[in-house]
């Protein structure tokens, strides 16, 4: 009988071998020693500018604050904020349409004195989070035409932080090209009745 086993466990395991060459064992993972050590993971090219206070993705920042109250914590003279603003705006793909100063492309100019819904901070910053459609549906309408009139797409999901927001809309801010004092919009009680 023993000998019997010894015989099947010989002839079995060439035929396995022959048949399925994947079933054989992953040769061990060679760690050559050669390698140089890995080098400490992403380190930041330029020191970043100082950490976020705020880190609610924009949609969340959007939902806790009541209407009027979103304001920018960075102004477009932080040369920084700006740059940093930069990066992400063309990161998350903005140029895509606005151009990559927001000079406008496919989709409208950003740095030009029509602000569709308005051009304070609380509005841009729920336009970009809700996107156009949902902004509508909150009672919001176009209030000055663009050369171009299509859907803001929702990036509130999309950009991760309220803070990199905030950075993205201080770049915007830092190329308007208008007159100074459509900067920041017209006071509401100037353009639209229903806002
Ligand atoms: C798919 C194209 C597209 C992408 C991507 C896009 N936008 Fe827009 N954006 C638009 C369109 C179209 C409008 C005009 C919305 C309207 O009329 O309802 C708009 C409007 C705006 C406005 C208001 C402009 C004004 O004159 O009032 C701002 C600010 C803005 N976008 C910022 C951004 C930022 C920041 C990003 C990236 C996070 C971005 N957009 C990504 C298409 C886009």
């Amino acid at each position: 009988m023993r000998a019997l086993l010894g015989c099947i466990f010989l002839l079995a395991f060439p035929a396995l071998n022959a048949d399925e060459p994947k079933a054989q064992p992953p040769a061990p993972p060679q760690s050559p020693p050669a390698q140089p050590p890995a080098p400490p993971q992403s380190p930041p090219a330029q020191p970043p500018p100082p950490a976020p206070a705020n880190t609610l993705k924009p949609a969340d920042r959007v939902e806790a604050t009541p209407k009027g109250q979103l304001k920018n914590p960075y102004t477009d003279d932080n040369a920084a904020i700006v740059e940093a603003g930069h990066k992400l705006y063309m990161r998350y793909g903005c140029n895509g349409c606005h151009g990559g100063n927001g000079g406008g492309g496919i989709c409208p100019p950003l740095i030009n004195d029509a602000w569709v819904y308005g051009g304070d901070d609380d509005t841009l910053f729920r336009l970009v989070t809700l996107g156009s459609d949902v902004l509508q549906s909150k009672g919001y309408s176009r209030i000055a035409q663009e050369n171009v009139v299509a859907p803001m797409p929702p990036m509130g999901l999309i950009v991760a932080t309220d803070d990199e927001l905030w950075r993205i809309l201080a770049f915007v801010r830092s190329n308007f090209h208008g007159a100074p004092e459509n900067k920041f919009g017209q006071p509401p009680e100037a353009v639209s009745p229903n806002r």
